[in-house]
């Protein structure tokens, strides 16, 4: 009998690519949604079945859980994987762009966990499994909502993977760094759109030039993807995938150093990467 998941942000970049993923084991029955459903088309054509789902609504959470456990009977798993970012300086950020992450980031993973856990608990077993980011251990200057969103997510997780253990239910945490998918397209649109304060101008333009060169060094999601579906599948799979170089390197050297010396070491590296753009 196939295993039933559901994923959120199955539309583009790792949600897609891990769905793509599990439908070529064959053994998976899978749930996609996301808001553009007409985005997901070339799942459907191989057996998805897509759902429009806004992570911001409660309704189209429930809704979601309720037509797969009806159809299905069950809910093996959830990879709850949508998100959205919106940079720039900590004080230039519109409130409306605050609210907004944290409404898709933490209240989005929220309603999607709480949606399936009822059916979890009855089955007394499941999988949730949670796209986090790099930015749920490190932050930097520039990114700092975005990362507190991811923050809050990485204190959610550990407390429910201890809670929900002994339901026979395994929570895991996925870790990216910085991945070539549209998130980049999306989160530099609203950084260019971000009127930032005279004072901050110099240190806007070099987080820029310095996430540019991120993007531009960044692998595809095909690794990010694949942790997914091994987080998902494995019999015993790790608590934690740190699937991008960057995010088993920066946490490691960030906790080895003092936070002064951390602060430096930002600044400097994002002053060169401005330096860099300045000169070429
Ligand atoms: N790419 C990176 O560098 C990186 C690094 C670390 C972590 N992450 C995390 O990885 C996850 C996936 O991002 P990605 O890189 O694959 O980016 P992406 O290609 O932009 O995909 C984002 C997905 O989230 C969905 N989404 C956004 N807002 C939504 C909402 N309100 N309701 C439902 N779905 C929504 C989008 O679908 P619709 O727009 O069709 O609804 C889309 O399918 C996110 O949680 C992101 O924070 C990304």
């Amino acid at each position: 009998m196939n295993k039933v998941v559901l994923i959120t942000g199955a539309s583009s970049g790792f949600g897609k690519a891990a769905a793509h993923r599990l439908l070529d084991t064959g053994q998976w029955t899978v749930y996609a949604g996301a808001r553009r459903v007409e985005k997901m088309d070339d799942l459907a054509a191989r057996g998805a079945r897509t759902l429009r789902i806004d992570v911001t609504r409660d309704e189209d959470l429930q809704s979601a859980a309720a037509a797969i456990t009806e159809a299905e009977g069950r809910i093996d798993a959830l990879l709850a994987n949508a998100g959205y970012g919106s940079y720039g300086m900590i004080e230039a950020v519109p409130m409306e762009e605050i609210r907004y992450q944290y409404e898709v980031n933490v209240f989005g993973v929220a309603r999607s966990i709480k949606a399936v856990l009822p059916q979890m608990r009855r089955q007394g077993s499941g999988r949730i499994v949670i796209t986090q980011s790099l930015l749920s251990n490190i932050s930097t200057l520039g990114l700092g909502w975005y990362a507190s969103t991811k923050h809050a997510l990485r204190g959610m997780s550990t407390a429910l993977r201890q809670e929900v253990r002994h339901l026979g239910i395994d929570v895991v945490s996925i870790e990216p760094g910085g991945v070539d998918t549209d998130f980049g397209e999306v989160a530099f649109g609203k950084l260019n759109s971000v009127s930032h304060p005279e004072d901050y101008r110099r240190l806007a333009d070099d987080f820029h030039a310095y996430m540019v060169d991120v993007y531009r060094k960044s692998p595809g999601p095909d690794g990010t993807a694949a942790a997914m579906v091994e987080a998902l599948t494995a019999r015993k799979p790790k608590l934690v995938y740190r699937t991008t170089m960057d995010a088993k390197f920066m946490p490691l050297v960030a906790s080895r150093v003092p936070d002064f010396a951390y602060d430096r070491i930002v600044l400097a590296e994002i002053r060169k990467a401005g330096k860099k753009a300045a000169a070429s």
